[in-house]
């Protein structure tokens, strides 16, 4: 990864200068407004379905598409490639040892899959998982298992303008309470997501994973941990905890991580790479979930993965402490999202990691949840800019078994934000076309059903502009800004 060099400036305050250089580049351009709408329209509004070829800043996710370390590419070239016993699987487990603090380790092709095992492991029919919020593929993977979440945030997380300074907590009354009433019988673990990816990107404080794992102890429930962003999350706990500032990045993370008894990460985050991996210290529970990669994932030393992916993974967990690590893209995301704050369009506060989340339900008030506010905004968005962002809100929401909407907290649009990929002057861009598209937004009716699949369906579900409103949004745009 990299460092930032934080420098005092003329004015008193501080400068953030990147400490890295780009070795390696990609060309990217701007495909002209009448491609952008047919494009969007082939994609049935759903930015999933757009070819890459049609994005001018692909901010769709964080997730397999993050740069690399010059230390992680060379890493690939030496790997050592086995289907079975591999060296290379072996140095990655003193890695996770050492940086995580587990021993036992099991690699898997994503971080779904690790939900999958954990599925199949500790959910039954008519149990419950209790969490500070979901995510789309663990709640996929849990409700396939027959069980059922339960979110219990604090009550800041549903409020896109609280400036809480970790939102990613879980309400500690409602957790005793839910513990005391089902008991170790009905409730298969507690899940925190350091950095809880549909709340806005926003972090779990140590004090509230300390005082969860207690309330856990008390009733012996498993607390599983999904590290997926965890660096991120230490980083928070260092600048906004009191107490924690001055505390090293590697005894942070193995203090937050060492409350879980088990840990599990999508590592196409954080890490830079691919693939993922669940960790424990319980050889139980290691040995009941061992059994179902080789059926899933693929031999135990590998799980799914190439053996390049793994060697470039332990890097990518060691670059996580680096001492001089904080990820510059976070003072982007800060960067953006005050921005766009201070001129008054409805964002997610404060600036979390990930990326920035537009709350489609005030920037478009007119367009009623059943039109689908954050993907009609989404889809708008790529309209006037090129940019491809990420619905988070009802879309992405499955249908309840007897066919009603499930209308989460918040309805967001989420710029993500790959790691060292995007620069200043992307944001600036950004920032731009909001605002017009902010100027703009009457003419933004809604979507509805083309096709509409009957699990995860955000992923290929196929929509249409109510009264073809794309072709008004083209028609003020080319007015406005037309192409040069
Ligand atoms: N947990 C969290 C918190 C995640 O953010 C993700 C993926 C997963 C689990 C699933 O991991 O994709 O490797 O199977 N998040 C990506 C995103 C897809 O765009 O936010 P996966």
């Amino acid at each position: 990864m990299l460092n930032i060099i934080k420098v005092r400036s003329r004015d008193g305050g501080f400068l953030y200068v990147d400490g890295y250089r780009v070795r390696v580049f990609e060309k990217i351009s701007l495909p002209p407004l009448e491609r952008r709408l047919k494009a969007i329209r082939e994609a049935g509004w759903n930015t999933f379905l757009l070819k890459s070829e049609d994005v001018f800043l692909d901010m769709l996710t964080d997730s397999g598409v993050n740069a690399m370390s010059d230390k992680q590419l060379a890493s690939m070239i030496s790997a050592q490639d086995s289907y079975a016993g591999s060296k290379t699987f072996y140095e990655f487990v003193d890695v996770v040892k050492e940086v995580l603090g587990f021993e036992y380790v099991l690699p898997v092709h994503q971080g779904r899959a690790a939900e999958h095992i954990l599925s199949k492991v500790f959910v039954s029919p008519g149990s419950f998982v209790v969490t500070n919020y979901h995510f789309t593929t663990t709640r996929a993977h849990i409700e396939l298992a027959g069980g059922e979440m339960i979110e219990i945030p604090i009550p800041e997380a549903k409020d896109p303008l609280s400036r809480h300074p970790f939102k990613g907590n879980i309400d500690l009354g409602l957790l005793e309470d839910l513990l005391k009433k089902y008991g170790r019988e009905k409730i298969a673990f507690v899940r925190i997501e350091a950095v809880a990816n549909l709340l806005g990107g926003q972090p779990v404080s140590m004090e509230n994973i300390r005082e969860t794992k207690k309330i856990c102890e008390k009733y012996n429930v498993p607390l599983v941990l999904d590290g997926s962003m965890i660096d991120w999350n230490i980083y928070f706990i260092k600048e906004r905890e009191h107490g924690y500032g001055s505390w090293p990045l590697n005894k942070l993370l193995k203090e937050f991580v060492s409350y879980a008894d088990i840990f599990y990460m999508s590592a196409r985050k954080a890490p830079s790479i691919r693939g993922g991996f669940i960790a424990t210290n319980s050889r139980e529970y290691y040995e009941k979930m061992m059994i179902h990669v080789p059926v899933y994932e693929g031999f135990l030393t590998y799980g799914g993965m190439s053996i390049k992916e793994i060697a470039a993974l332990a890097i990518g967990l060691k670059e996580m402490i680096d001492e001089d690590l904080i990820g510059s893209e976070l003072k982007l995301i800060e960067h953006l999202v005050e921005e766009l704050h201070r001129n008054n369009i409805p964002v997610v506060l404060p600036p979390g990691g990930l990326g920035a989340h537009i709350d489609a339900l005030r920037f478009l008030p007119h367009v009623s949840r059943d039109r689908y506010p954050a993907g009609s905004l989404a889809g708008a968005l790529y309209l006037v800019s090129g940019v491809r962002a990420m619905e988070r809100g009802a879309l992405s929401s499955d249908r309840t078994k007897d066919g009603r909407e499930i209308y989460p907290d918040l309805e967001l649009v989420r710029i993500a934000f790959p790691r060292r990929t995007y620069l200043r002057s992307h944001v600036d861009y950004i920032i731009d076309r909001v605002l017009w598209l902010y100027e703009n937004r009457d003419v933004i009716k809604g979507l509805k059903w083309i096709y509409e699949p009957p699990i995860l369906r955000f992923f290929l579900g196929r929509l249409e502009d109510i009264n073809r409103w794309g072709d008004d949004l083209a028609k003020r745009y080319e007015r406005d800004l037309g192409e040069l």
